[in-house]
């Protein structure tokens, strides 16, 4: 017989592509090999996110483009996964429109994947299994995973979200705040280390909330502590903290702990006290910006990045002004700046209808905003020209195999020329140009020869 093979698209956040590593894992388990391309495989899944309209848009547009596919080879199975089959509004768009999607299942029983297929393979209805809520974390212990890096692998610490900002419907899609036990992301963690992974990042949609709902008294600091001690993994990273209770223990562990990058990425939102409430942030502007100086202070050569949301409803040209002001006033290294897209179900989508603000407009802040962040980056960037910095080496870059790419435990990207052999390493580098989204740099001690790995370099373990 000759062997399935499973494809898997994946959108939005790191906990979707985690995710879809155990998805992968579930499969091959099953015999599923990957195919590289959709059209070659005979399950499809659509590991979706829903933050924002455009994200679920553009899933809708791809299910759409394989229904030709489909039409060519019927045996081929495709399903729907994520936050969006959280949403009852996708299933029903399913139903109406998309009528050749096989099978639908929800964050909180990936693990469900093998009964789910088997299910699908019995009849030709919609296959729906989505659960309202999340179990047990314990149900996600020892599944399988397929993981996309050799070097750099994702750990989830904690799921779900408690924290109902009023724009978000992440809350919605992954349930409660549940912390995993800290003794099994460490087994995780040290099997990591034995199979050669350096780095870790450790994931949750607010993993400074980690261990308020285990038994043991416990949190992130403790956790990275924990983790520092670990032999093999070098570079330790978590995603996403939340700005309000990011502790000052918090940020006396990252100084302590040398395997802690120095990088913090704290969402602010809004520069603006009012608008901050609206959006149930627990934190005002002047609490942002005496925390960062905190962490400033404390954390010499720190790399702060954040995300921020125009147009949420009701933000007036002056509320705006705050924003760019804090901007301004921050200096940070990176921004991810979306214009507010509503979403159905959350408190902030019932005020857009009073919104005044037309959409053109909203447009213009995001630019405004964007041009200041660059014109921040671009300078500040110029400053690290002629530094010598370690890096982690990923590989040959998206665009061009002749280059690539790496990474400072700050997270900022620096392109090398190709160096065979120097992936998954670490490498001294220097500075060499600064562009607003990149560094290029070069190897230091590089051997006369090119294209032989400097292994001298490369420090392992
Ligand atoms: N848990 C993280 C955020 C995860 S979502 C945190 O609280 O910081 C990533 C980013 O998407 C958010 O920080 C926010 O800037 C943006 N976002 C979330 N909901 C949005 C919406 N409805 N419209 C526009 N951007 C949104
Ligand atoms: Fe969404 Fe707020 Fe939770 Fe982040 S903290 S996931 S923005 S509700
Ligand atoms: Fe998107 Fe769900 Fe992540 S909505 S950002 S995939 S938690």
């Amino acid at each position: 017989m000759e062997q399935q093979r499973y494809y898997i698209y994946t959108y939005g956040c790191q906990m979707n592509e985690r995710d879809s590593e155990i998805m992968a894992g579930l499969l091959e388990e099953m015999g599923y090999v990957a195919a590289s391309r959709p059209e070659e495989a005979d399950v499809v899944i659509f590991n979706t996110c829903a933050i924002r309209e455009r994200a679920e848009e553009s899933v809708f547009g791809e299910i759409g483009r394989l229904k030709a596919v489909k039409e060519e080879r019927p045996h081929m199975t495709i399903g729907l996964a994520g936050c969006m089959a959280q949403e009852p509004v996708t299933i029903e768009r399913i139903r109406r429109h998309a009528p050749h999607v096989n099978f639908v299942f929800g964050t909180h029983n990936i693990h469900e994947l093998p009964d789910i297929l088997a299910r699908v393979r019995d009849t030709d209805q919609l296959v729906v299994d989505v659960w309202k809520s999340g179990g047990d974390p314990e149900l996600l212990e020892h599944l399988p995973s397929r993981r996309a890096s050799g070097v750099k692998a994702w750990v989830n610490i904690i799921y779900g979200c408690d924290k109902y900002c009023t724009y978000c419907i992440v809350p919605y899609t992954r349930g409660r705040e549940r912390s995993r036990r800290p003794e099994a992301i460490l087994r995780e963690v040290r099997q990591l280390a034995y199979q050669g992974y350096k780095e870790v990042t450790l994931l949750g949609q607010n993993v400074n909330a980690y261990g308020h709902d285990l038994p043991e008294k416990t949190d992130l600091a403790d956790l990275l502590a924990a983790i520092q001690k670990v032999e093999g993994i070098r570079w330790i990273r978590y995603l996403t903290s939340h700005p309000w209770q990011f502790t000052d223990k918090l940020i006396d562990t990252v100084a302590e702990n040398d395997k802690v990058c120095e990088h913090f990425h704290l969402p602010v939102q809004s520069g603006n006290n009012r608008i901050l409430r609206k959006m149930n942030r627990h934190y005002t502007r002047e609490y942002y910006l005496e925390l960062v100086e905190k962490i400033r202070r404390r954390v010499p050569g720190a790399s702060i990045t954040t995300d921020i949301i125009v147009g949420f409803p009701g933000e007036t040209e002056e509320e705006f002004q705050d924003t760019l002001r804090l901007v301004e006033e921050v200096q940070f290294d990176n921004a991810f700046t979306f214009i507010y897209s509503p979403r159905p179900g959350t408190p902030a989508a019932l005020w857009l209808k009073k919104d005044p603000t037309p959409l053109e407009e909203k447009k213009e802040r995001l630019q405004r905003l964007n041009e200041l962040q660059y014109s921040i980056q671009r300078r500040n960037n110029q400053r690290l020209v002629g530094d010598e910095v370690e890096v982690l080496v990923e590989g040959p870059s998206k665009k061009d195999a002749q280059v690539y790419s790496a990474r400072t435990r700050t997270h900022r990207l620096v392109l090398l020329p190709a160096r065979p052999g120097m992936e998954g390493r670490f490498a001294r580098v220097r500075i060499t140009e600064a562009q607003t989204f990149y560094f290029k740099g070069e190897w230091l001690d590089q051997p006369a020869a090119a294209g032989r790995p400097a292994l001298s370099l490369a420090h392992e373990g």
